[in-house]
């Protein structure tokens, strides 16, 4: 386990009932690092983070938060960490104002100048009541409530969840801000192009396992390019069996090929001529499609 990680995870199984929600479930976080955590509806993203909040016991396996365990030092954890769900509840009688303050209170303060900056750039009226704000605008309190503080960790669960567009790029703006303070930060996602611009490093989990973790640069290197090719005569099938997902229809076929294999593939199609070709490069998107679908290990 490294000093440096600020969350980390080994091997964490947790079942509800007979249903293994997490099953060995490996997850590192580095000190001022931030992490996407990524994958499909019922993944175990939010469950996960359950643990790490000390919300929830795991069955087994390892959790360590800021180097404490998220169950024992639950106290002295949260006076260090901020957490936003994707779906915040607040105090129905209470203002924004007056929630951001409490939340804050239990991290030890929020940065008063840093509040009232974020309450305007997320253009939130904090005297409304709980009751009366729509679900972006209480998201909008829970993120103001974290990002206001010092805190040394942000768990975001779904944060942008029910924001609009120009609220999304405020969001990804303050973000990036409290990484240049030194902030770490776990962003859970379903969506790649939220985290893109934000992740060092990223974590693609599906059915309860981390399936693939990296840069984007080490993701984008096992992304696959797509070849779209008329060719003038109809080649067998066992002459491209180096691409992927072949679909061969008269003379048109489209396919994808590791990025590294390119030049192969030109070689390989030219001899039955090429009329016409497109050559799309690797696409992180691509490449979280085919993990989010691709059979894994039937549970
Ligand atoms: N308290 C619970 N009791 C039973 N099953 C649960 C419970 N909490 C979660 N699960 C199941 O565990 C799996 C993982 O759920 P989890 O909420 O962690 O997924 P998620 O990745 O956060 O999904 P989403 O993207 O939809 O938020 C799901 O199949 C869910 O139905
Ligand atoms: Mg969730």
């Amino acid at each position: 386990m490294s000093a440096e990680n600020v969350i980390d995870v080994r091997g964490l199984s947790k079942a509800f009932g007979t249903f293994p929600a997490l099953s060995g479930l490996d997850l590192s976080v580095g000190r001022g690092e931030v992490h996407g955590f990524l994958g499909p509806n019922g993944a175990g993203k939010s469950t996960t983070i359950r643990v790490l909040l000390g919300l929830l016991r795991a069955d087994s396996g390892s959790a360590r938060v800021l180097g404490g365990d998220p169950w024992k030092d639950v106290v002295a954890l949260h006076r260090r960490l901020a957490y936003v769900p994707g779906d915040v509840s607040l105090w129905p009688g209470m203002t924004g104002g007056e929630a951001i303050d409490l939340l804050g209170a239990m991290r030890g303060g929020l940065d008063g100048s840093r509040r009232a900056e974020l309450i305007e750039r997320f253009e939130l009226d904090p005297t409304k009541r709980g009751r009366q704000y729509s679900k972006g605008n209480r998201q909008k309190v829970a993120i103001v409530a974290a990002l206001a503080s010092d805190a040394e960790l942000l768990i975001l669960d779904e944060p942008t969840s029910g924001l609009d567009p120009l609220m999304e790029a405020v969001f990804t703006d303050v973000v990036g801000e409290a990484k240049k303070r030194g902030a770490s930060v776990l962003l859970s996602s379903h969506i790649l192009a939220e985290v893109e611009t934000l992740a060092d490093r990223l974590s693609i989990i599906r059915e309860g396992t981390i399936v693939e973790t990296g840069t984007l640069a080490e993701l984008r290197g096992q992304a696959r390019t797509s070849i779209r090719a008329t060719l003038e005569r109809i080649p067998e099938r066992a002459a491209l069996a180096g691409l992927h997902e072949v679909h061969l229809e008269h003379g048109h076929l489209s396919a994808t090929a590791d990025a590294d294999r390119i030049g192969e593939v030109m070689t390989l199609l030219a001899p039955y001529g090429i009329a016409a070709l497109t050559v799309e490069p690797p696409s992180l998107e691509s490449l979280f499609l085919r993990l989010y679908e691709s059979e894994g290990d039937p549970r």
